[in-house]
């Protein structure tokens, strides 16, 4: 299977499909499911600094034999590492896990902290040549505003949770006027049942001989959004990478537009965000 590719509002060329690590535990695990999925035919790589396992997508890219110009890696960086004088020492930190020269795409992973020292920090490693494009994660309301009026690098993409049941169309189309990209994180609502088993997603699998997963990652592409499912398991990490040979109607499209919710798996608040994690540090 061929891969899809999007292109970013800084110019560069991104596979838009795949491999989210979060929640794969330790480097060992993480470097054979990426060592795996690269073997299928996956170019992307999503991991950040507080999922503790960059080591692993670092050593099963070194070892693929891939050129690194082929393997798109997204990291992201931790509260603890946000400012101005600490965000510089972190990403030299981060590029020493991933065993690399260059970021591909680097997030903010959280909106806490000095973020803003932290974006200036990014925009200048940017300059250096260490990472080539900038974005964030979990980002609204007035703290967006803050980086979208300070930035002189407009943010490339936005990750946030959306799947069918929560379809961000908001936030969207807020960004929609500078080009940043969309990236679904629980993009399967985290394997939730309710939502898989959809009964639309049964129907449309059935007419195309596809899962109700892949119809679902269908869906996703077809909104133009980033996607990443995660999986150790390799029956799906192959289904999920073979969703680029078939094509959902703009009729069928809109009955899965029309699951939205507006309703998140995610609940917390800033507030208790910012308590919860604060003043947690990941280990380097
Ligand atoms: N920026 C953030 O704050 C943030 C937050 C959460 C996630 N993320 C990113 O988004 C990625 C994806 O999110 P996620 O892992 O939380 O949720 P997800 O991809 O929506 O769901 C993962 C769940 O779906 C199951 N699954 C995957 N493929 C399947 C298939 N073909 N058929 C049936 N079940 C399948 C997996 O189980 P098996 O392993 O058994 O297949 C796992 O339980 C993460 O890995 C991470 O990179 C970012």
């Amino acid at each position: 299977m061929t891969q899809t590719y999007v292109r970013l509002n800084d110019g560069h060329r991104m596979p838009q499909l795949g491999l989210g690590v979060y929640q794969i535990n330790g480097d060992t695990a993480t470097e054979q499911a990426v060592s795996a999925a690269l073997a299928l035919g996956y170019r992307h790589i999503d991991t950040a600094h507080a999922y503790q396992n960059e080591r692993g997508v670092g050593a099963a890219i070194k070892k693929s034999g891939l050129a690194r110009e082929d393997v798109w890696i997204t990291s992201k960086l931790w509260p603890s590492d946000y400012g101005l004088t600490v965000t510089p020492g972190a990403i030299d930190k981060m590029l020493a896990r991933l065993d690399t020269d260059y970021i591909d795409l680097l997030l903010l992973h959280q909106q806490f902290g000095d973020y803003v020292g932290a974006w200036q920090a990014m925009e200048q490693a940017v300059k250096a040549g260490k990472v080539r494009s900038i974005g964030l994660s979990n980002f609204d309301g007035e703290r967006l505003d803050e980086i979208l009026a300070m930035a002189t690098i407009q943010p490339a993409v936005m990750q946030v949770e959306l799947h069918p049941y929560y379809q961000q169309q908001a936030l969207k189309a807020k960004l929609a006027p500078i080009g940043t990209r969309m990236e679904s994180w629980y993009p399967l609502g985290h394997g939730d049942s309710a939502l898989l088993n959809e009964p639309i997603f049964k129907t449309l699998g059935q007419k195309y001989d596809k899962t109700n997963v892949q119809v679902i990652l269908r869906w996703h592409l077809q909104h133009q959004h980033i996607v990443f499912p995660k999986t150790t398991n390799p029956i799906h990490l192959r289904d999920n990478f073979e969703v680029l040979d078939f094509e959902l109607s703009t009729d069928e499209m809109a009955k899965i537009d029309a699951l939205d919710k507006q309703e998140r798996y995610y609940h917390v608040s800033l507030a208790e965000a910012e308590q919860r994690f604060g003043s947690w540090v990941p280990a380097d």
